[in-house]
């Protein structure tokens, strides 16, 4: 009867993954779809707990210590709730990263836990060989090891990763480091490869095998001492290259890696899902491990980059070399606030282009404000979103939608980069990178090749920004030098607040 319950509820929690991560693609129901997905796996939790022991009765060895359980619960509820509430929405990618890895953590201790699991059931009588008494396959030993691998590099890269965005961690290059990591790729490979083929057992060395208590030797996999020692040095070396994979990544390639380093800790969990024959662990791990991959694919679409560029390319190094030969491109022109309210009054149509800066000014309820107050004057106000702009996917979509800026009025790159030709004003509010001509026309800059909005085609570009600082790739843009741009400095929740004043008053 439990195991029906228990049934029930994967499928319950598998269904709630699933109609979850679909309500996330939109806005506005993406918050329902954080909850639905939560409700979920609280039914898959509490439903493992209570009744997986029942179900396996004869073997103690699983959920015997529920305290436990629950004071881990406990400490990880306390700390993840406290941080979810006390994180800024700049500084998400971070905890993204620490809380993806914490999952690899997981799905490395769960390997290290189970082939420990079948090694204490193990009788040795033979010489060096191990024979188990519980049947290990060969597809069990694949997942356990798959598991270890993916596992431990998501750890080590996450952590990595999350140092890096902390500023903790710096981007470290030097010779001969891709040779490095693929030597080390290579001789991981080697020995999960020897890990994995089976210890062939001879029936003389079964049949001399003297069981206590009537235990049958099985003889698919019997190993060695040596086994044990692989499998520890698969462990270390998976955390090595976890370790120097991600070192030398970094600019705008880290959200890629982290989204590559997510779908690694889905597979790590389906692998961990497919040991305990969890319904809901397995579908929860392969839908993370694939909506991780397509996202992977879909930044690195956006940034006009392969996968392997951003794994091997070294970002540090061109960003440097394209900063230190910039700085000639003459003078710029600012705007003052009056002209600048003037100008978007009387505009037909205004074309907002949200970046980090906003989010950093946290003036996404002004700038809505702003959108209100000019179309009560009669202009058209959109929002152009770049796919990377801010610091992680959706980002610019999530800080709208705070404001209850309407879906509508949000367009995509494409559809922006049709409409800035008949646009009046374009008004750039903390974005930088995404509106770098240099991506377009300059083969020598980091981020050639990255789709941008192109905002110099409108008939005026009002820059607002607190400075000439450049933005996350380090570089200078030449679009704050053109002669139809034009500079309004200060944080943008001032400038924001001080236009809507102008504006009203004019
Ligand atoms: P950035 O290129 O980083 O530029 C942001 C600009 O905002 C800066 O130049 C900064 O200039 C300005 N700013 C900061 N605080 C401000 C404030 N309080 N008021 C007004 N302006 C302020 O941003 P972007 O154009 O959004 O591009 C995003 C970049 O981050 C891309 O390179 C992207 O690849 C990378 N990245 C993206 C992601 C994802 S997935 N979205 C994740 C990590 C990295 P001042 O200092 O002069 O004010």
């Amino acid at each position: 009867m439990a195991l029906h319950i228990l049934t029930i509820c994967y499928l319950i929690a598998s269904v709630t993954f699933i109609l979850g991560l679909k309500m996330l693609s939109h806005p506005e129901s993406a918050r329902r779809g954080n909850l639905v997905a939560a409700a979920g796996m609280t039914i898959g939790i509490f439903g493992t707990i209570f009744l997986f022991e029942q179900e396996v009765a004869g073997r103690p060895a699983h959920l015997n210590n529920t305290v436990l359980i629950f004071v881990a619960l406990t400490i990880g509820a306390i700390l993840g709730f406290i941080s979810a509430k006390k994180i800024k929405m700049t500084a998400m990618p971070e905890m993204v990263s620490l809380f993806n890895g914490m999952g690899g953590a997981c799905a490395m201790l769960i390997s290290i836990i189970e082939f420990n699991h079948y090694l204490h059931t193990a009788i040795r009588p033979v010489g060096n060989l191990i024979f188990l008494t519980e049947e290990l396959t060969t597809v069990s030993i694949i997942a356990i090891v798959a598991g270890l691998v993916i596992g431990s590099i998501s750890f080590a890269g996450s952590i990595v990763a999350w140092g890096k965005l902390r500023g903790i961690v710096g981007d470290t290059t030097f010779k001969g480091q891709r040779n490095l990591n693929m030597f080390f790729l290579l001789v991981l490979a080697a020995a999960v490869v020897t890990f994995i083929i089976k210890t062939p057992v001879t029936s003389d060395e079964l049949s001399g095998v003297s069981l206590p208590g009537g235990a049958v030797a099985q003889s698919s996999w019997a190993i060695t001492s040596f086994h044990i020692y692989l499998f520890y040095g698969i462990l270390a070396l998976s955390l090595l290259y976890g370790v120097l994979f991600v070192l030398p990544i970094g600019g705008a390639d880290m959200p890629v890696v982290i989204s590559l380093l997510n779908s690694f800790t889905g597979v790590a969990a389906a692998c961990a899902g497919f040991m305990y024959n969890n319904q809901a662990m397995l579908t929860g791990g392969i839908l993370v491990g694939a909506a991780g991959t397509l996202l992977t694919i879909l930044m690195c679409k956006a940034m006009n980059r392969s996968l392997l560029n951003v794994i091997v390319g070294s970002w540090g190094e061109t960003a440097a070399a394209a900063g230190a030969t910039s700085n000639e491109q003459g003078a710029i022109k600012e705007i003052s606030l009056s002209d600048a309210s003037m100008v978007m009054s009387y505009a037909t149509k205004v074309l907002i282009v949200p970046g980090y800066g906003l989010a950093v000014a946290q003036a996404q309820h002004i700038c809505h404000e702003l959108e209100k107050i000019l179309e009560e004057k009669g202009v058209e106000v959109k929002y152009a979103i770049h796919p990377v702009a801010g610091r992680m996917p959706g980002h610019m979509n999530v800080l709208l939608a705070e404001a209850d800026v309407s879906y509508e009025k949000l367009l995509e790159m494409e559809d922006a980069n049709d409409e800035f030709k008949t646009t009046d004003v374009v008004l750039v509010l903390g974005a930088n990178d995404v509106v770098n001509p240099a991506a377009k026309n300059d083969p020598e800059s980091p981020i050639y090749g990255m789709p941008i909005l192109e905002v110099q085609q409108a008939k005026t570009v009002i820059v607002n920004k607190r400075s000439m600082k450049p933005g996350y790739a380090g570089i200078e843009n030449d679009l704050f030098f053109q002669p139809k741009t034009a500079m309004l400095f200060g944080d943008a929740k001032k400038v924001l607040q001080n236009l809507c004043a102008e504006i009203k008053a004019g």
